[in-house]
């Protein structure tokens, strides 16, 4: 795993640059995206160059990690709104090319049919990952199969309690959530984690120097073999 640490400012910077290399060489990539605080300076970033003329998604595809259940279309703290208004609409993808998945929708042939459409679109190249104070990558939650695919499950309390601030009360959060499954992710080409803030440094540290585990979801990176993480100096305080 290549590891970089850095300011959160510049992590921004230096992930943008990522997707700016990838589009330039493959401007049709397929973008696995993460919604939540951590890749909200990433997106105003992709947003601003894209606005320069200095990257373009026009033939991009992408589709994020996960979505709430239990909400009605249109809630703001959807992934669907979240996505709208934080990236998709400041950036020119062609919002048809967009995928979600559905939070209405919970079928067992729903969460095939995403898996199928991420493969008839040729694959994730590049996968973003933000990652739980409990080690989660997507809703993942700790003890998820390293085998699983798409799928819906219960969200762990912790992440529960850690999603409140986007909502008025505890009992507002959704219990459960439709998620791409740990080889979704890992089928990517590439894979970035951005990990930011002291909550995330004992996640971090066992995701980086523990052994590989179900009960640290993203420690299964250790296994990839294009996956860079990005840190800052808070998240990286027990990686030496
Ligand atoms: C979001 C997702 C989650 C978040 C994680 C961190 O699509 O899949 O794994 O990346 O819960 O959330 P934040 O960034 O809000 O700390």
């Amino acid at each position: 795993m290549k590891i970089i640490i850095n300011t959160a400012e510049n992590i921004a910077r230096q992930a943008a640059a990522q997707y700016q290399e990838l589009l330039r060489g493959k401007p049709d990539a397929v973008l696995g995206l993460a919604t939540g605080s951590t890749p909200l300076a990433l997106y105003a970033e992709l947003a601003r160059l894209n606005q320069a003329g200095e990257i373009s998604f026009a033939r991009a595809t992408s589709f994020n990690l996960d979505e709430y259940i239990g909400l009605p279309k249109g809630h703001p703290e959807s992934y669907r709104c979240f996505m709208d208004r934080n990236l998709f609409s400041h950036i020119d993808i062609p919002l048809a090319r967009t995928h979600v998945p559905s939070g209405a929708d919970t079928s067992e042939s729903a969460a095939l049919a995403y898996e199928a459409e991420i493969e008839r679109a040729g694959g994730l190249d590049l996968q973003l990952l933000g990652i739980g104070d409990n080690g989660h990558i997507g809703f993942d939650e700790p003890g998820t199969p390293f085998g699983s695919c798409t799928h819906c499950t219960a969200l762990a309390a912790s992440t529960r309690e850690a999603n409140k601030r986007f909502f008025s009360s505890l009992d507002e959060v959704p219990t459960h959530a439709v998620t791409m499954g740990i080889r979704t992710v890992m089928n990517a080409r590439a894979i970035i984690l951005i990990a930011l803030g002291p909550n995330k440094a004992e996640a971090l540290r066992a995701t980086v120097l523990g052994e590989v585990t179900e009960n640290v979801p993203a420690s299964v990176l250790q296994l990839h073999p294009n996956v860079t993480i990005y840190a800052d100096y808070e998240a990286a305080a027990l990686l030496n």
